[in-house]
């Protein structure tokens, strides 16, 4: 089974199928995760320091590569710089760390991890790590119209991705259009909702589940990679992991397509990012001395 890809906008391309590993504390799951998902088929990984297993994900991926069951080459490794790391002084340091506790020589994707801090200065040191050649593509997650607008204005490397809630309750339409007019590739987190919503129990999604003998969650990752969207869904049961993947061997009909995205709410359940209080207690939230 292979997964296709999408072309970002600095002509690289990009796994439109991932895995992400946010809440996977245990290192020994998450390794075993990590494993599993490379075996299954999975070529992109997202992680970040916040989610205390950026060493756990690099044993998975070295061990599979010893194993020689895939080559560095081959994977997509995605992770992020925590808030507390912004200041321009601090994120070389910030990234060679990730790659030393993730057993990588390069990054393919660095994402500023929120739309707070000093972003604006670290993104010319994370444009000097491109020109270096450390990391292969620079993006953002949860950033704004404004907040895009605002970066842009500094930046010489439009960012390639914006890594966002996106899921059949909350599509994030006008943040699309505007990341589509200025060719900014989507990620969708939360792709399956966090299993919130009662998502694995609505009942037009059982139905479509049904008729193409598929899972509900295989229903909505189809959705997902139907509308082009990347999305990296997260689970920690193996056969999850590899049912996840497996959704390349049946097509969704336009008017399930369209049943799916009549439950968008327009906005979020989980997080509110324009949020003053949001902003404070993850500003607050310190990962390191
Ligand atoms: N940039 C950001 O600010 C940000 C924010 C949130 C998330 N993320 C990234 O996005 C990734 C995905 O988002 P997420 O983890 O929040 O939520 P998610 O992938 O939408 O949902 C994960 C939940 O769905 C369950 N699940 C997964 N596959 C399933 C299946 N086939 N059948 C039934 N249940 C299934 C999981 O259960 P089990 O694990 O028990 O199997 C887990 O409870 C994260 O892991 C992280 O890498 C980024």
């Amino acid at each position: 089974m292979k997964s296709s890809f999408i072309t970002l906008n600095n002509g690289n391309k990009m796994p439109m199928q991932g895995f992400g590993t946010l809440q996977i504390k245990d290192a020994k799951v998450c390794e075993k995760c990590i494993y599993e998902s490379i075996k299954a088929g999975v070529r992109m990984f997202d992680t970040a320091p916040a989610y205390f297993n950026e060493e756990a994900v690099g044993k998975g991926i070295a061990k599979a590569i010893t194993e020689g069951l895939v080559m560095r080459e081959e994977l997509f490794i995605v992770t992020k710089l925590w808030i507390q790391d912004t200041p321009k002084d601090m994120v070389r340091a910030a990234v060679m760390e990730s790659m030393r506790k993730l057993q990588v020589g390069y990054l393919d994707l660095y994402l500023i991890h929120q739309p707070y801090g000093s972003y604006l200065e670290s993104w010319p040191v994370m444009e000097q790590l491109v020109r270096e050649g450390t990391i292969k593509n620079i993006g953002v997650c949860n950033f704004s119209k404004s907040k895009l607008e605002e970066l842009q204005q500094v930046a010489t490397i439009n960012p390639t991705v914006n890594q966002i809630e996106i899921h059949p309750y909350y599509l994030h339409k006008e943040l699309r259009e505007y990341m589509a007019e200025q060719n900014i590739a989507p990620m969708a987190w939360g792709p399956l909702s966090e299993g919130q919503r009662g998502i694995f129990e609505n009942q037009d999604f059982r139905v479509i589940a049904e008729k193409h003998d598929k899972s509900v969650a295989q229903v909505i990752l189809r959705w997902h990679l139907q509308r082009g969207v990347p999305a990296i869904p997260k689970s920690i049961h193996t056969e999850y992991i590899r049912e996840n993947f497996d959704i390349l061997d049946f097509e969704l009909a336009e008017d399930e397509m369209n049943l799916i995205e009549s439950y968008d709410m327009g906005y979020s359940e989980i997080i509110d990012h324009n949020n003053p209080l949001t902003e404070k207690w993850l500003t607050e939230w310190k990962i390191h001395e």
